[in-house]
Parts: C-alpha cells; sequence; structure tokens
C-alpha cells in the first residue's frame, strides 16, 4: 500500500513591521543593524541576523564570505555560534533574519539548508523552538513559530 502523507507548515505573515510586538521590532532592527558588518565581497548579498536571550540581551551577527568560497559563514550560524559560545545556558526565544541582495523576490529569503539544520540543533539542546523573523525592505514579515516548521522529516539526534 502507498499511503499519502501531507506535511504541514504553519507561518505567519504581517504587511508592516509596526504590527510586530515592540520586542520583534526591536530585534528586526537589530537585524538591520547586523547588515552594515556583513563581509560578502564576493556574493554582494548582505545577510544580517540577530537573536533574542530569554533575559532579552539581542546579539547580532552577519555573513562572513572568505575568497575560498565554500568557507564562507552565514548570518544565522555566525550569530548561534556566538550565542552557544557566550550564553551556552541562555534560552533563545527569537531570531530574526534580514538580507540586502541585487535581485528583489516575492518573500523575503529563508536560511539556506545548512543553517536550517544548524537552528535546529540549538532548539534541541534547549528544547525550546527559535521564533524566526524574516525581514528584507518592501516586503512582507514572515514569522515561523519553529524551524521544524520548514525543515520536515528532519535528521537529529533521536537517531544518534
Ligand atoms: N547566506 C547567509 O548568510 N545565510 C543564509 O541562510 C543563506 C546564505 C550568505 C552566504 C553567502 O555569504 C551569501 O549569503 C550568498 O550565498
Amino acid at each position: 500500500m502507498r499511503h499519502e502523507l501531507n506535511l504541514k507548515a504553519t507561518i505567519f505573515l504581517y504587511d508592516q513591521l509596526d504590527q510586530l510586538s515592540s520586542t520583534d521590532q526591536e530585534l528586526v532592527q537589530r537585524a538591520k543593524i547586523a547588515l552594515l558588518n556583513s563581509y560578502s565581497p564576493y556574493s554582494k548579498f548582505k545577510v544580517g541576523a540577530s537573536i533574542l536571550l530569554e533575559d532579552h540581551t539581542i546579539l547580532i551577527g552577519s555573513n562572513q564570505e572568505n575568497a575560498s568560497y565554500p568557507l564562507c559563514v552565514c548570518a544565522e550560524t555566525s550569530v548561534l555560534s556566538m550565542a552557544g559560545s557566550n550564553y551556552p545556558k541562555d534560552k533563545i526565544l527569537a531570531m530574526a533574519i534580514t538580507t540586502k541582495g541585487p535581485k528583489i523576490a516575492q518573500y523575503p529569503a529563508a536560511p539556506c539548508g545548512a543553517c536550517r539544520q544548524i537552528i535546529l540543533e540549538y532548539e534541541n539542546r534547549q528544547s525550546h523552538p527559535i521564533r524566526i523573523l524574516l525581514y528584507t525592505v518592501d516586503q512582507q514579515i514572515i514569522e515561523i513559530p519553529s524551524i521544524k516548521m520548514i525543515l520536515p522529516l528532519h535528521f537529529d539526534n533521536r537517531y544518534l
């Protein structure tokens, strides 16, 4: 027998930044500030990420490229490594990601597959979802309640 299984993902869209809570607005603003430190001379695609810790501390990171292209570090990975290294016991409540690149797409850019897997590890390690906000100027804001929404059938430590 072949069974069909439909995997469901729920995300939320906002038309404007002022529809977000003041904390979320601040988180997005900090991700925009993070864009300024993006080192992306090769792709010309800037990515800024910010994370909100339980005690309301906000950390920021950006993509850091390398002439050896595969060594480029994504903004999400960059800021999560900082959180894990410096605040290992603090729960991460939310992450905002913003991009600035040469093209305008219909929706804000979403984290790459590798970053989704890395975000998943942080979610699992703290047993608490990380809400994700995607923001690109002049586009709707996307809110994703957990990385699991956009990483169905994921691989994690349940198999190890
Ligand atoms: N990039 C990120 O920082 N995060 C992602 O989720 C996708 C891609 C960066 C890597 C590289 O510096 C540039 O964007 C173009 O791929």
